[in-house]
């Protein structure tokens, strides 16, 4: 029977990872440790599992005798504007975590790690093999992330290379679907919120700009897979995506047809913001035969688009003290996005009033 450690599980991705783990009949113990600093306890609230342990606390401060025989390490924030506002604590996350977390391996256990299609950087070949060594700027807006996903890489393939410990990593590219924060910052989640708020869907420089998002179910099955289900004999890091390259505009315009009075709105470009990101996934397919992130960007974005509007109805009609106190305790630490949620509860309550 196996005691398994999530570190980030009150996540978005974490908190799916921690349904799937329920799952197993081999699991005797599961602890998750989150800080809570982008996720929620909401996500995990439905779980009445007697094997789950939630601590709240950082991971790089974890205390505990346990010794675990898979821990999962994905306490970082995804998001730009969240990782950019605190980059200490990113790095943190990502390094000092790293580094910590290995002292409670069991012997003979294996580590999973998240890392991220933005080792790449700003990519000037396309689409990324997992060969492609990257174009990040070390002293950029987001090196806080890249470079300390980049430095946790190698850490633990160092740690394979040196100690023999069985590492997973992954090198997932954008990510989307039920339980993204509503204030979450990135393109699709703020297309979406500002599509039920304000109408307005804000697009940073021409819009021309791509990405390869990947529904929320297909990733973490290709996560399950690598990180515990298939047998598994690859020892480099994988990239996990959707090949499907779509630009930021292209998504925009479809949300409004979603949507309908919401139209586009162009904005000065983001500085940095890398002009395409796209997987190759040829390892991939080798090491996880079968799998495909199958589920086309209009139906899942139809899907999260319909889990939004459900959250805000929900933030709208939960019973909790009138005025200020409520639009503060419905948005647990405010974040980059979150203005446009704020303006639409007041509207709301115009509305109501
Ligand atoms: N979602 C994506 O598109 C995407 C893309 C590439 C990589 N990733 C990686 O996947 C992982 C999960 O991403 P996500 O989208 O679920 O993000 P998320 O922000 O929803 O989840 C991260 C979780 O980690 C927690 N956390 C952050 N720092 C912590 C710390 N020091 N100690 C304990 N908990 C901490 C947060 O509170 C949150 O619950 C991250 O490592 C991220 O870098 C995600």
């Amino acid at each position: 029977m196996k005691k398994v450690l999530v570190a980030g599980g009150a996540g978005f991705l974490g908190s799916h990872l921690v349904d799937r783990l329920l799952r197993r009949s081999d699991l005797e113990r599961l602890v998750v440790i989150d800080n809570l600093w982008t996720g929620t306890l909401d996500n995990l609230a439905h779980i009445r599992d007697p094997r789950l342990q939630v601590e709240v606390g950082a991971a790089e401060d974890l205390v505990t005798d346990m010794r675990f025989d898979e821990i999962l390490h994905l306490a970082s924030p995804a998001s730009p504007p969240w990782y950019m506002r605190d980059p200490v604590r990113t790095i943190k996350a990502n390094v000092v975590a790293t580094m910590h977390l290995l002292n409670f391996l069991a012997p003979g256990g294996r580590f999973s790690f998240t890392s991220t299609s933005e080792v790449y950087g700003d990519p000037l070949i396309s689409p990324q093999p997992e060969s492609y060594r990257g174009s990040v700027d070390c002293t950029g807006p987001r090196s806080s992330y890249d470079e300390s996903k980049r430095c946790a890489e190698a850490l633990l393939f160092e740690s394979q290379r040196v100690h023999g410990i069985d590492v997973r990593v992954v090198r997932l590219f954008n990510v989307y679907g039920p339980r993204t924060r509503l204030d979450d910052g990135r393109a699709v989640s703020n297309f979406l919120s500002q599509a039920l708020t304000t109408g307005e869907l804000t697009v940073y420089g021409d819009g021309l700009q791509t990405r390869s998002w990947g529904y929320v179910d297909d990733i973490v099955e290709g996560l399950e897979r690598f990180f515990w289900r298939d047998k598994i004999s690859y020892k480099g890091p994988l990239n996990v995506g959707n090949d499907r390259e779509i630009s930021v505009l292209d998504v925009a315009r479809y949300i409004t047809t979603l949507a309908p009075g919401s139209r586009i709105v162009f904005a000065p470009p983001i500085p940095q913001d890398p002009t395409n990101r796209r997987p190759d996934l040829t390892v991939m397919r080798g090491v996880l035969p079968g799998w495909e992130a199958a589920t086309p960007y209009e139906e899942g974005v139809a899907k999260t688009l319909q889990w939004f509007r459900e959250q805000m109805e929900h933030e709208l009609t939960a019973p909790v003290a009138p005025g200020p106190v409520r639009l503060q305790a419905s948005v647990k630490r405010p974040g980059p996005g979150s203005a446009s949620v704020l303006a639409m509860r007041k509207r709301r309550r115009s509305q109501l009033a």
